[in-house]
């Protein structure tokens, strides 16, 4: 019996998966056990921010392995403690809280949202149409997609969407109630989307006008991925408090939610917790990540790469107009959006040996590892144009 039919009888029926034997991963690429090799350009969904068996995290888990894997929160550790200093100091956040996801990441802030809530006497959450922020029952009252929600009401109470990037809708629906807008600056499973610069300014004013908390998902948009540490710096609206996983852990699940000044002290002891959160192995690995992805010319490289594959793939886009409609995205987190045939696209590409999946229903995602150099956004490049002459000429 092969892995796939294998995983059929064991396993809920839930994901779309490649049908891919892996044996390893090494860089940019995915090898299966017959040899075979894929240049992924979906990183285990933006986690793998530095490839595959990068020498740096793995040295960095093996010292941590000797010393201990668990301790749980009756302990802290150097590499926990090194973490948070790290990602205190590169944004303007007092306090950190970490995670083994990012829906975990999200949950905790909902519950900070609620509590100050609660002492500020407001209710409303706000959140964009299209949005994903998890699958607990929490973020899921968040993610604003019927399909994730149908099935699963009753959700959180007072909960209210407002259409993606409508600014007049937005400014209808908040007020002094408002206890919090959650959103990603860049929809990741939406279809990467870009919340526009005029909606950024209307959050901003209305904030200032309401006294709301400005929550940001750096979730997929995090650690680097857009060519800044986080997306929000290269945006004019600082966040008050925002969530982190995917690539911060270098591979390892590990995820954190960070705060500001207006919620450093909204927990009192024992009211929040995780028995794993903030695994030092996890953290040993995001430490190694971190301080290599945060240097300014990785980040600078990252911008670049994202400029270098946005050009070829907006000739693509030029040579393809009659099936491409848009090109857009931030560093290395770069969606094409198709008028038709995206699942089929997916399926060729993976056949021509490039993997990247599809976002939003008509979206090819393209979150390739941090570290891809252009020759690997050459191969891609060209693999999907071959893609798309196979499919369309
Ligand atoms: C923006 C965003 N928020 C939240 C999540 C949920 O994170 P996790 O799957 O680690 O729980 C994801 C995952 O895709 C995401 O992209």
């Amino acid at each position: 019996m092969t892995i796939f039919k294998e995983a059929e009888k064991y396993f809920f029926d839930i994901y779309n998966r490649f049908p891919i034997d892996v044996d390893r991963g090494k860089g940019v690429y995915l090898y299966d056990k017959n040899g075979a090799r894929y240049l992924d350009f979906l990183a285990g969904i933006a986690v793998n921010a530095l490839g595959y068996a990068h020498p740096v995290i793995n040295t960095a888990i093996r010292k941590q392995l000797e010393r201990n894997m668990h301790l749980g929160p009756y302990f802290v550790q150097d590499v926990q403690v090194e973490l948070a200093q790290k990602l205190v100091s590169l944004t303007s956040f007092k306090k950190v809280f970490f995670t083994n996801s990012g829906t975990e990441a999200i949950e905790g802030l909902l519950k900070a949202v609620k509590k100050w809530g609660n002492q500020n006497n407001k209710k409303e959450i706000i959140a964009f149409r299209g949005s994903f922020h998890g699958r607990s029952l929490g973020a899921l009252s968040i993610t604003m997609q019927e399909k994730h929600q149908k099935n699963f009401r009753p959700l959180l109470p007072d909960t209210h969407v407002v259409p993606f990037n409508d600014i007049s809708a937005f400014e209808n629906a908040v007020n002094d109630k408002t206890v919090a807008v959650f959103y990603e600056g860049i929809t990741g499973e939406g279809g990467v989307r870009l919340v526009s610069a005029a909606m950024l300014e209307a959050m901003n004013k209305a904030r200032e006008k309401y006294g709301f908390l400005i929550i940001a998902d750096e979730i997929q948009s995090g650690t680097g991925r857009t060519g800044s540490f986080y997306y929000y710096e290269q945006t004019g609206l600082v966040p008050d408090a925002i969530a982190s996983a995917k690539g911060l852990g270098g591979g390892m699940p590990l995820g954190a939610f960070m705060v500001n000044k207006r919620l450093e002290h909204i927990f009192n002891r024992g009211e929040h917790g995780s028995t794993y959160g903030g695994n030092p192995l996890a953290c040993a690995a995001g430490l190694a990540a971190v301080d290599l992805i945060s240097t300014t010319p990785f980040l600078k490289n990252v911008h670049k790469k994202g400029k270098y594959f946005t050009t070829l793939l907006t000739e693509l886009a030029d040579e393809f107009n009659d099936v491409i409609l848009e090109v857009r995205g931030k560093g290395l987190m770069i969606g094409v959006e198709v008028r038709q045939k995206a699942a089929e696209l997916m399926r060729e590409s993976f056949n021509e040996g490039l993997l990247f999946n599809i976002a939003g229903g008509t979206t090819l995602r393209f979150i390739p590892p941090l570290i891809v150099d252009n020759n690997d956004i050459d191969t891609a490049s060209e693999k999907l144009r071959l893609t798309f002459k196979k499919l369309f000429r």
